[in-house]
Parts: structure tokens; C-alpha cells; sequence
């Protein structure tokens, strides 16, 4: 992949280095864009070094190529960091007066911005302002993290950690641990085929990966759910302009990690379906919309040991009793607030269609979700794969949608299908909106 650096001017701009060398030595093809200002705390030397690529700050070098077009054009992705409060400004308001400013008007690559300056400047309204307009048109914002700042003063405003960055700029592009062709974010997607803003503001909560039942202090009854699925909503439906609370049960650390990284995204960690059911208890009422793409266990061992489990007490058998665990979708359908859309996931084996619709639509019925999204699961397929397949059902079990790609590029295909129900619903209804699909819902 492509990808531009801007270093903008700020002592920060020697921890960029670390970015730039992050992203070389994934094999991605850098292009280094300082500001004149950021060469005078690390020389073009340096860049030149760890991107493996020339160095230029100004629009005048080589005209012939017009570099800032050749550049903005080639690009996949591009990351600023640090963005000064400055740099911020520049790029909110569409200045171009130096090489980043037109690479990045030039370009239609996902734009990924690391601010670093004093807590007062972040705070300052004119900078919450700029990164609030850069927000809404998609870009996405890393940290700053809170700490010491250079100053000796402490507050937000530090750079974000270079991994973080590298992490949470490559999730822009191709999901959380690799997820390819998010659509609000492809290789090459540009701006205007993102879904900016059509949940703008909507408060989102999405559960994602597969609790874990304790046996005894080390072993756990659990699935192979990575959390994957869950985490591309997530990242959808915050570049969609959401806010985004996740409760993520034993995610995969690299999956966990490319949420963190997003920096807009909160996150609850869960280990079992009581915990998870506790922390939607807690999150979801104030919630827009709820979506359950976490696998969470049926039955949970009606004990737990203290201490571990062991062979010499237990002899060649071993009997662990199970219990049920309580449905929380159907527990959130029951219990959910006017106007909120519930969104569920049905893990089936079934490897036919009909047979896949039919065992959706009985879950449906039981569930009473607004939509339900029908997956295969088995031993390859479904958990833990970056690819998936999936058939939407409304309430009264009617297919919305159906597609077959990348969990990122299910995730935009489940939040359409929310988009529309929403919207289908506001047409229908008169202020303030009802519920909808509970006709055939819970307990029918
Ligand atoms: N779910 C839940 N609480 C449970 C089990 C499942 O909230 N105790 C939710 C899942 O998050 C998912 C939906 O219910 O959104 C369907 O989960 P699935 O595992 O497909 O179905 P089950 O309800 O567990 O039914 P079965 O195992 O019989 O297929």
C-alpha cells in the first residue's frame, strides 16, 4: 500500500520516525511529507533513511511531476502525525499553502490524523471545532494520549505511541487485524464512496466476541469468536459519524488492539454472558441502536472451582454440569426504550439457504430483533475468518439483504439495512418513533 506521512512541526515529530518505520517494515511504500517547520526539529536525512524514499516540502521541487497530484493520487492512505493545532486548522479549512497541504487536497485517500500539542491548544474551541469538522468528514482522529507534555505541564495532548498509530491508521484502511475492504475504507476508496455522517450522532452499542464460561481459575467453557465481526461494525458505524460504545467479550488481542488504537471508539471488556449482560444493562438504554454480534454462551458451568481441577481428584471421567445462561438479545428486545432498533446475529452450521432462512426466521420469532443477520458458521467458515456471508432478515423474517466478502464490507451491508429500517420507520410513524417488528417478536 501507498502511503503518505505528513510530519508537521512539533517535538513530537521525532517520535513520527517511529511511524514511518512501523509502516516500512510492514511493506508498505512510504512517502515522507515535513513541513518546513517539522525539518527543523528531525532533518530530511532522516526521513529519507527510514521511508527509503526522497524527501520534499515544497510544491516548487520538481514542478514538472506536479508532486503534490502524483503523490495525493498514488496514495492509499494518508497520516499526519503529529498534527499540530495549526496543521489541524490547515487541513479543516482546505489551506494548501506548502507539499501536505496539497497532497492532501489533492487526494481522496482515508485520512488519518495523531494531534500532539499543549492540553490548552487541544482544548482551545477553535481546535475542538477543526477536529469536530475533520471528524464529520471522515477522518480519522488518534488520541492525543494524556501524560507529561513537554512543557512539564501534564494533560492530553501527547502523541499517541507510534504503534498505536501505525495499528489504528492500518484499521482505517483494512480493518482490525487485517480485515480487508472495509467499505467506508479500501485501499484506494475514496472519500465520497464513504457513507460519512448517515448515523451521524446516533449513540451505538455493539457487543463483540464470545464470552467465556470458568471452570476453574485457568479453564473457561468458551467459542471461537474473535470478535472481528463486532469490531468492523464498530469502526463502520463510527466512521458513519456514531458514537460507539463496544462490550467486548475475550476479544482477539490484535482485534481489541486496532479498537484501541481507533481512540473514538469506547470500549467495555467482558469475560462471561452474566458480565456482558451486566455492561448492556448499563449501556444500552441510552443506546440509539443495539447490535449483538457477540456468541455468547448458552450454558455456564453451575460451579466454579477455586482452585484448579485436577486429574488426581477427578479419575478418568469428568462431569461438569451446565446451566443456562440468560438470552440477552431477547432480554434487551423486552426491556428496550422507545425507538430502539435491535439488531441481532444468528451463528448457524446449516450449509443450505433454505435451511439457513428457515432456522433465522424460528430465531427471529424467539428473539423478536428489528434485524437479524444470518451467518454460516463451522469448522472454517464464520468465526475467526476475515471473510463471511450473510442474509438480513427483518421482523417479520423478510430478506433485506444478503452479501458475501469481507466482515468490514458486512458490516457497511448490516448498517444500510439499519439505515433503512430507521428511516423506513420515521416515514411510517409520526413523532417521536415507535419500536417496530415486535409483532412477530419476543415470546411470539
Ligand atoms: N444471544 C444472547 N444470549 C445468549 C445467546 C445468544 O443474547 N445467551 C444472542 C447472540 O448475541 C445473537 C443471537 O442471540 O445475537 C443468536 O445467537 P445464536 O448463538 O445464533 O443463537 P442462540 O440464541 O444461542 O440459539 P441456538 O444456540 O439454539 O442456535
Amino acid at each position: 500500500m501507498s502511503v503518505v506521512v505528513g510530519v508537521s512541526g512539533g517535538i513530537a515529530a521525532y517520535k513520527a520516525v517511529g511511524v514511518v518505520r512501523g509502516l516500512v517494515l510492514r511493506g508498505h511504500e512510504v512517502h515522507v511529507v515535513p513541513t518546513e517547520a517539522a525539518l527543523r526539529f528531525v532533518g530530511a536525512p532522516t526521513w529519507e533513511a527510514t521511508s527509503r524514499n526522497p524527501v520534499h516540502t515544497s510544491v516548487f521541487d520538481d514542478v514538472a511531476e506536479v508532486r503534490h497530484v502524483a503523490l495525493g493520487q498514488r496514495a492509499d492512505l494518508i497520516v499526519v502525525a503529529p498534527a499540530t493545532a495549526h496543521t489541524l486548522a490547515k487541513i479543516a479549512h482546505g489551506l494548501s499553502d506548502d507539499l501536505l497541504g496539497t497532497t492532501i487536497l489533492a487526494s481522496t485517500a482515508p485520512l488519518v490524523v495523531a494531534p500532539a500539542m499543549h492540553t490548552e491548544m487541544w482544548r482551545n474551541p477553535a481546535t475542538v471545532a477543526n477536529v469536530d469538522l475533520l471528524r464529520s468528514r471522515g477522518v480519522t482522529v488518534v488520541g492525543p494520549d494524556d501524560g507529561p507534555l513537554t512543557g512539564g505541564d501534564v494533560g492530553p495532548g501527547r502523541l499517541s505511541e507510534p504503534d498505536d498509530i501505525v495499528a489504528a491508521a492500518l484499521a482505517r484502511v483494512t480493518g482490525p487485524a487485517g480485515l480487508d475492504a472495509s467499505p467506508a475504507a479500501v485501499p484506494g476508496a475514496r472519500h465520497e464512496e464513504v457513507r460519512v455522517g448517515d448515523l451521524d450522532g446516533l449513540r451505538v452499542v455493539v457487543s463483540a466476541g464470545g464470552t467465556r464460561e470458568p471452570l476453574d481459575p485457568v479453564r473457561f467453557v468458551g467459542n471461537r469468536s474473535s470478535g472481528k465481526q463486532g469490531a468492523a461494525l464498530a469502526l463502520a458505524a463510527a466512521d458513519r459519524g456514531a458514537r460507539v460504545t463496544v462490550v467486548g467479550a475475550a476479544l482477539d488481542g490484535a482485534v481489541r488492539q486496532g479498537l484501541v488504537a481507533r481512540g473514538d471508539v469506547e470500549l467495555v471488556d467482558v469475560g462471561t454472558a452474566l458480565e456482558l449482560e451486566a455492561a448492556l444493562a448499563e449501556h444500552a438504554p441510552q443506546a440509539d441502536v443495539v447490535v449483538m454480534a457477540a456468541a455468547v454462551a448458552d450454558y455456564r458451568p453451575v460451579s466454579v472451582a477455586d482452585g484448579k481441577i485436577r486429574k488426581d481428584d477427578s479419575g478418568d471421567e469428568l462431569t461438569v454440569r451446565l446451566v443456562r445462561t440468560p438470552d440477552v438479545l431477547a432480554g434487551l428486545v423486552a426491556r428496550r426504550p422507545v425507538g430502539q432498533v435491535v439488531v441481532g446475529f444468528a451463528a448457524e452450521t446449516a450449509r443450505d439457504r433454505d435451511d439457513l432462512l428457515e432456522l433465522g426466521r424460528a430465531k427471529q420469532r424467539r428473539k423478536g430483533a428489528d434485524l437479524l443477520v444470518l451467518n454460516r458458521v463451522g469448522w472454517t467458515t464464520g468465526f475467526g475468518a476475515d471473510d463471511t456471508a450473510v442474509v438480513v432478515i427483518d421482523a417479520d423474517g423478510d430478506v433485506v439483504s444478503e452479501h458475501a466478502g469481507s466482515k468490514s464490507a458486512v458490516a457497511g451491508v448490516v448498517w444500510d439495512a439499519v439505515a433503512s429500517h430507521r428511516s423506513a420507520r420515521d416515514g411510517r410513524t409520526s413523532s417521536p418513533p415507535r419500536p417496530q417488528g415486535v409483532s412477530t417478536g419476543a415470546g411470539a
